[in-house]
């Protein structure tokens, strides 16, 4: 028996199911009625189904999960003498576990791994191998989600780096905050900038309230309960600077925090340039005796407008105190890039 696995997709015959699920961080598996060796949830596609909706029937009735988020991570085929057949593998996330149903199950138990005693043994390691390595890909327990996002980050300012950024910022600010709901937070900083793309497209759209909106579609799309979902849409919808409509939540003010610490310091120098040259405008702008401005007055759209309007000004703008200690250490770095620039370019122009 040869076991091999193939990107998402790839084979077309697909005749089986198995899903690796995980409840409160370990790992689910079932004992069938006639064995005494543990295995995941899974089966045979049945006649007029689908293969996603025979992963949730098998999940469903050889667990028991009742609420969960389930993903399709890659295919595998098994080689025999008999031929070859061809199954999907999924990872569930599951939030809700009822008694098992009547089935060919008999037991479900929690391990930190693949179990010692597992049926299926020359198939599952190979498959929780690639699994392992299928989540290392992504960074949080939100895998659905983080496949979501990054179908949807392509501009160089707003790429997927730039919404870790704001994850990594955010759960260390939650953390010295204390009390955020952390599932609430991961999600708002995953899919807080889904909707950049339609902002470029059409300025008319502001992209935390369309965000929000697709944001809060997809997570009950999703299976998460309209509450969960309202509250990661709320976070999204106050998360913009330029806006008038602030925060409440402490979630939606930590994604807040998060998100301007990346209009701060090297970094915040270094996005803004990027988008600045995404929208084709200039560093500076010139006076009428061709002297180069600073960006305060200006009337037209540069780096140093930008600088004066916003970039200067955010530093007292921050809702928690680690969003502010951490937002005061990278002040010194825009400020000495924007003098230099400005010297620079004056310098210039004296020089000629
Ligand atoms: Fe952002």
């Amino acid at each position: 028996m040869l076991t091999a696995v193939h990107s998402l997709g790839e084979l077309e015959n697909i005749e089986f199911t198995v899903i690796f699920a995980q409840y409160q961080g370990q790992w689910l598996y079932a004992r069938h009625k006639e064995r005494r060796t543990w295995e995941t949830a899974g089966g045979h596609v049945e006649d007029g189904e689908t293969v996603l909706c025979a992963a949730k029937r098998e999940l469903y009735e050889e667990t028991g999960a009742a609420g969960f988020v389930l993903s399709p991570a890659f295919d595998y085929s098994v080689r025999k003498d008999s031929g070859v057949s061809c199954g999907r593998t999924f990872f569930a996330r599951v939030e809700r576990l009822a008694p098992l149903p009547e089935s060919e199950m008999c037991e479900v138990k929690l391990f930190d791994a693949l179990p010692e005693e597992m049926t299926y043994p020359q198939i599952l390691p190979v498959l929780y191998d690639k699994l392992q390595a299928w989540l290392a890909g992504m960074r949080t327990a939100m895998p659905a989600a983080e496949r979501f996002m990054r179908s949807r980050m392509t501009d160089s300012a707003h790429d997927v780096e730039h919404i870790y950024r704001v994850l990594n910022y955010a759960l260390d600010i939650a953390r010295h905050e204390g009390g955020a709901d952390r599932e609430t937070l991961t999600a708002a900083c995953l899919l807080h900038d889904i909707a950049r793309d339609e902002q470029f497209a059409d300025s008319g759209v502001d992209h935390a309230m369309r965000g929000g909106d697709l944001a809060y579609d997809w997570l009950t799309a999703s299976g998460y309960t309209d509450a969960f979902a309202n509250a990661v849409r709320s976070c999204i919808q106050t998360h913009r600077y330029r806006s008038d409509n602030p925060p409440r939540s402490l979630e939606a003010k930590i994604l807040f925090d998060a998100d301007k610490l990346e209009v701060c310091g090297a970094v915040g120098i270094a996005r803004t340039l990027f988008y600045q040259a995404h929208t084709g405008q200039p560093l500076y702008s010139l006076d009428e005796h061709g002297g180069v401005l600073d960006g305060s007055g200006d009337l037209h759209h540069s780096f140093c407008k930008e600088y004066k309007f916003k970039l200067e000004k955010l530093y007292d703008k921050f809702y928690t105190e680690r969003g502010a200690a951490l937002a005061k250490k990278r002040r010194q770095a825009a400020r000495g890039f924007y003098d230099a620039l400005l010297e620079e370019t004056r310098e210039c122009f004296r020089l000629g």
